[in-house]
């Protein structure tokens, strides 16, 4: 007799919203690669997914590895797996945009960042690689990055802006949605191609 099982690698994990402090934790460097890292990155992308998301930080699960995720197949950029990234060149002209952020629901708030971004970072089996990113492909980027320093976007914001939704964040951190939902434009799109 044969007994077939039928087993789901479905893995949709708990994302940590603000202040959890393992949000402001550095991220350590990842040393192993290869298949013992396959499920924690399936984990990723199945969250991130599961979320809406276009990017995710490992630290947002809880684990304290720098390793990032990226979809942005929608908008014609990559997918992809980046672990120990490191800038290696920006540019000094910026681009303006709406971030959200995974880690702090509800809540779109333009954010300026360099429109160009050079990144060294290693692949799943240890290579090492280089990406370089115009506009959200940068954006992203650098957004995840920022987790793996322990850096949330909502910290990041200019003095007015960071007044003008500070009210919000408030009721973030509490569990709260803010008064008013603002999604960024990105996650609205990624939302409609799932439809
Ligand atoms: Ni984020």
């Amino acid at each position: 007799m044969t007994v077939l099982l039928y087993i789901t690698t479905m893995a949709v994990r708990k994302i940590l919203t603000i202040p959890d402090p393992r949000l402001y934790e550095i991220s350590e460097k990842v040393t192993e690669f290869g298949r013992p890292l396959r499920p924690l990155i399936r984990d990723m992308f199945d969250t991130m997914y599961a979320a809406d998301g276009v990017g995710l930080a490992a630290i947002q699960i809880g684990v304290k590895k720098r390793i990032l995720v990226l979809d942005l197949t929608h908008f014609g950029f990559v997918k992809g797996v980046f672990i120990n990234p490191e800038v290696v060149e920006q540019s000094k002209e910026m681009q303006e945009g709406d971030e959200g952020c995974l880690s702090v629901p509800g809540l779109s708030v333009p954010l300026k960042r360099p429109k160009y971004v050079k990144v060294k970072y290693q692949d799943l089996n240890g290579s090492e690689r280089i990406i370089e990113g115009e506009m959200l492909l940068a954006r992203a980027l650098l957004h995840e990055m920022d987790h793996l320093d322990g850096k949330v976007f909502v910290d990041l914001l200019e003095p007015a802006i960071k007044r003008e939704v500070a009210e919000d964040i408030e009721r973030i951190k509490q569990g709260l949605m803010p008064q008013k939902e603002r999604i960024p434009e990105y996650r609205k799109e990624v939302s409609k191609a799932r439809a």
